[in-house]
């Protein structure tokens, strides 16, 4: 396993890592967590990531029990909770957002649920219109001032709010943010490779990036119908399906069908290949995998091996299937 600074932190996180979205709580129970999670930590991931928002909570639960029997010792290990979609189905308005008493008592009901005295890396997980941007980071910066949280960033917010964040922080003397978690994989690239690409280098942000395979459908599963035990069948993810397997998915899936090609001239899958990839950014902290099962995360933890194959020739032979880079914008 290779390591990578978060962002300008001193704190290191393993290039592959793996969360608990969809999975945890619902394919996977306590004994299929604690396979998963030992099956990653084997292959060196020391990140594991969740959210109070990832099956009402029960993901954080399932990660805590998990935690508990795993045993590992607390300083080898990085865990991180989110807060703004709540822990209640049907959240009322103070059991969602980031203001400061939800992000407080989320903060304390997330280390309940996993069973620990503190949250390595506590992200907001949306952008939230109704709460002035100091009252979140100041509530941020209490939590690390008090210990329970190491490091807060956040997720799926513009460029300007995160600027917004670091500046009302930095004009506060309050503890600016230090990471963003945004979708990155072959088929959505904007975010990370143009929108963000000042913040690299003017505040430090570092990536812990999501969906690398976009929901599995980059491993090639979805090429021709949707397997009766993946993710896009299970109910309640309807509009994942629709996002992934409507509109423009024909195109896409050609372009899957090319990389799987290119795939197996290198000796690997397109999973792999899809990981390799996204790990192939400078800028990305660390890749977080999803597994619903063991195997799974066997097969994605040798994405780091594949890293030396991918060549500038290569890269390239990728561009030219993919037909999809984003063009820089004129200030950069
Ligand atoms: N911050 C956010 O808003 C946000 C949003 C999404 C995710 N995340 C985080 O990022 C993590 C990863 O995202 P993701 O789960 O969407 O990642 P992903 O890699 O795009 O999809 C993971 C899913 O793909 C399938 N899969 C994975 N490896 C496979 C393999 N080798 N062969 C065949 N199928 C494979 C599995 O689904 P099947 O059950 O179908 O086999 C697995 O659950 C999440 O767990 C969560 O912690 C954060």
């Amino acid at each position: 396993m290779e390591y990578r600074r978060l962002g300008n932190s001193g704190l290191q996180v393993s290039a592959l890592s793996l969360g608990s979205w969809v999975t945890f709580g619902t394919q996977v129970d306590i004994d299929k967590a604690v396979a998963n999670m030992q099956a990653a930590y084997d292959a060196g991931v020391n990140f594991f990531d969740n959210a109070e928002g990832y099956e009402a909570g029960q993901s954080e639960v399932v990660m805590g029990k998990a935690i508990k029997r795993l045993g590992w010792r607390r300083d080898s290990y990085v865990v991180s909770s989110k807060v703004y979609f709540g822990a209640v189905k049907n959240p009322g308005p103070n059991q969602k957002g980031l203001s400061r008493k939800h992000v407080v008592e989320a903060c304390h009901q997330a280390l309940e649920r996993l069973q620990l005295d503190y949250l390595d890396l506590y992200f907001c997980h949306r952008p939230d219109p109704n709460v002035p941007m100091e009252e979140t980071v100041r509530a941020m910066s209490d939590l690390i001032q008090q210990g329970k949280v190491l490091y807060w960033g956040t997720s799926s917010w513009s460029a300007q709010q995160i600027m917004e964040a670091y500046a009302v922080a930095r004009q506060y003397n309050l503890v600016p943010p230090v990471m963003e978690q945004p979708r990155y994989n072959i088929f959505s690239r904007e975010q990370v490779e143009v929108e963000y690409a000042r913040l690299y280098r003017t505040i430090g942000l570092g990536l812990t990036t999501f969906s690398p395979l976009a929901s599995g459908l980059l491993t090639g599963k979805y090429n021709d119908g949707v397997p009766e035990d993946s993710r896009l069948n299970l109910p309640g993810y309807e509009w994942l399906r629709q996002r992934l397997l409507g509109e423009g998915s024909q195109v896409r899936i050609e372009k899957i069908k090319q990389l799987a090609k290119l795939a197996a001239e290198l000796g690997t899958n397109t999973a792999r290949l899809a990981l390799a990839w996204c790990l192939k950014n400078p800028n990305v902290s660390t890749v977080i995998t999803g597994a619903s099962r063991v195997e799974q995360v066997h097969d994605n933890m040798q994405a780091v091996d594949l890293l030396p194959q991918l060549t500038a020739d290569v890269l390239q032979k990728i561009e030219d299937i993919l037909q999809n880079q984003p063009a820089p914008r004129p200030f950069q």
